[in-house]
């Protein structure tokens, strides 16, 4: 659900929320603890990177992720054909109440967000690079899509300016998909996402951890350890 104010007209709404994108289970415990996950976000590439192979295999990791955190867990379907997608997602969404299925920006995955919206099922619509994608994933109903702003970046394109992009388009018609910011490279990524109006950011755990770092925070740590310490030595 999207609320949004309009206040002095400047917007305000739900706080960003914190997804981890990753599929190691280790790293999403870490975050876990911290208290401040929402959700994780998962891709084929991550699940390969953690050596999860074979069907059984992916299916048991999604629901040990599911175990871990109270939230929502994008998991991707590997088919880019209508029929081949809607039963991939079915089979991926019975797996726990939690499960987002990850469809990417193609045709057949418009059609099969259409589908699984009709259905009740949770959508995120990946590999998102244009406001043009957004609107089409919005009017199919997805529950997310996902803007890869680091390889906006990458490839010379202002990836932060696109999240703005799709957040105006979406205040402005009032479209309830959230913006879940991808490809979060570094915690400016984080802090610009929440300023150009993210609803969601997927990160690394160490672009998350990134934020705690000030080297005046260090600094006046040490002296107010220091100055306590010569009082009561
Ligand atoms: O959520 C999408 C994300 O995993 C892509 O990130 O760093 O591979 O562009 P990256």
């Amino acid at each position: 659900m999207r609320f949004i104010y309009f206040i002095c007209g400047s917007k305000t709404q739900n706080n960003m929320k914190f997804f981890i994108d990753t599929a190691n289970l280790a790293q999403i415990k870490e975050a876990n603890d911290l208290g401040i996950l929402d959700g994780v976000t998962t891709n084929p590439s991550l699940m390969a990177k953690e050596g999860i192979k074979g069907d059984a295999a992916v299916m048991q990791h999604y629901k040990d992720i599911c175990e871990l955190v109270d939230g929502d867990v994008s998991a991707e379907v590997i088919a880019t054909d209508f029929n081949g997608m809607v039963k991939e997602g079915e089979i991926l969404a019975a797996l726990h109440k939690n499960i987002v299925v990850k469809i990417p920006m193609i045709k057949d995955g418009i059609k099969a967000i259409k589908y699984f919206s009709n259905k009740g099922i949770r959508t995120n619509c990946t590999l998102v690079f244009s406001a043009g994608q957004a609107i089409l994933a919005a009017k199919a109903g997805a529950s997310y899509i996902s803007p890869f702003v680091g390889r906006l970046d990458d490839i010379g394109f202002d990836g932060m300016e696109l999240i703005a992009q799709i957040s105006h388009i979406f205040t402005v018609q009032g479209y309830e998909t959230e913006i879940l910011a991808a490809s979060i490279r570094n915690p400016i990524h984080i802090i610009k996402s929440a300023e150009a109006g993210a609803d969601i950011i997927t990160s690394p755990l160490a672009s998350i951890l990134a934020l705690l770092n000030h080297p005046l925070t260090d600094k006046g740590l040490e002296q107010f350890l220091a100055d306590h310490k010569k009082l009561n030595a």
